[in-house]
């Protein structure tokens, strides 16, 4: 794979508090084409406008909201989602097969007379869970594997276009669900990283060879003291 080929399979995390920071840090891989992650922290705190502004940058946005609620809920927040011009969005595959069907119906809804629908990805068990709090705390019995390959089945069906899991799960998502079934991988760790408060964790080279179509990178790219020195390192290690 290319530098290009490479770095267009990361999404750097954009965990920052609001939109002076996130434009900051963004700006600081200019030239690079990774994808930019807008989650929970930043949009809640700069709505959508920012999503607006790290677009027109020029990049890819995958915006990270993880929605789950009722079927009709969903289907409007995918509307709007979509209208936003994001390219990846997620849902709880927790929320169910009609729960995701009605995100599918959102999206394209949303893109309706403007083209590209953006794609579409299940929430399976979060990296942060292990196999002791999923049997024990959330009471799902059964291996986090099966957990995730059950929920990565009801999204596929759902017509979902791939899911978030750990890279550990990756092969088994591709096996039950088919090898063009996307993986987008959090829990990504350079060889000595600090966990910090994911269980599950894998380094870069370990998540593509384990078949991971996208890796999701936050802290040890943006807490660093130079941000994009260490996203090039990781692509160097990549390469
Ligand atoms: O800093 P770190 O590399 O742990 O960041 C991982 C990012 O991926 C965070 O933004 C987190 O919200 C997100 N994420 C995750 N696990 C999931 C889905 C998303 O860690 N299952």
């Amino acid at each position: 794979m290319t530098k290009v080929e490479l770095a267009e399979r990361v999404m750097v995390a954009l965990d920052v508090p609001d939109a002076d920071a996130a434009l900051r840090l963004a700006r600081q891989f200019e030239g690079i084409p990774c994808w930019m992650k807008i989650g929970m922290e930043l949009f809640y705190a700069a709505g959508p406008s920012v999503v607006r502004e790290v677009k027109a940058l020029g990049v890819r946005v995958f915006l990270d909201l993880k929605l789950h609620d009722i079927p009709n809920t969903v289907r409007g927040a995918s509307r709007s989602v979509t209208r936003l011009g994001v390219d990846m969005f997620n849902v709880h595959a927790a929320g169910g097969s009609a729960m995701m069907r009605a995100a599918v119906e959102g999206a394209a809804e949303g893109a309706a007379g403007k083209g590209r629908l953006p794609l579409i990805i299940g929430v399976t068990q979060l990296t942060s869970t292990d196999e002791r709090m999923l049997n024990g705390e959330i009471g799902i019995p059964g291996s986090i594997d099966d957990a995730v390959v059950r929920y990565a089945r009801m999204a596929h069906s759902a017509g979902l276009h791939g899911v978030v899991a750990s890279a550990r799960e990756a092969a088994a998502v591709k096996s039950a669900c088919g090898s063009g079934f996307l993986t987008i991988t959090p829990g990504i760790r350079p060889a000595g990283a600090d966990a910090a408060d994911q269980a599950r964790v894998v380094t870069p080279r370990d998540a593509l060879a384990d078949g991971s179509d996208y890796l999701v990178i936050g802290r040890p790219i943006t807490a660093a003291p130079d941000p994009r020195s260490a996203l090039e390192r990781i692509l160097a290690e990549l390469a």
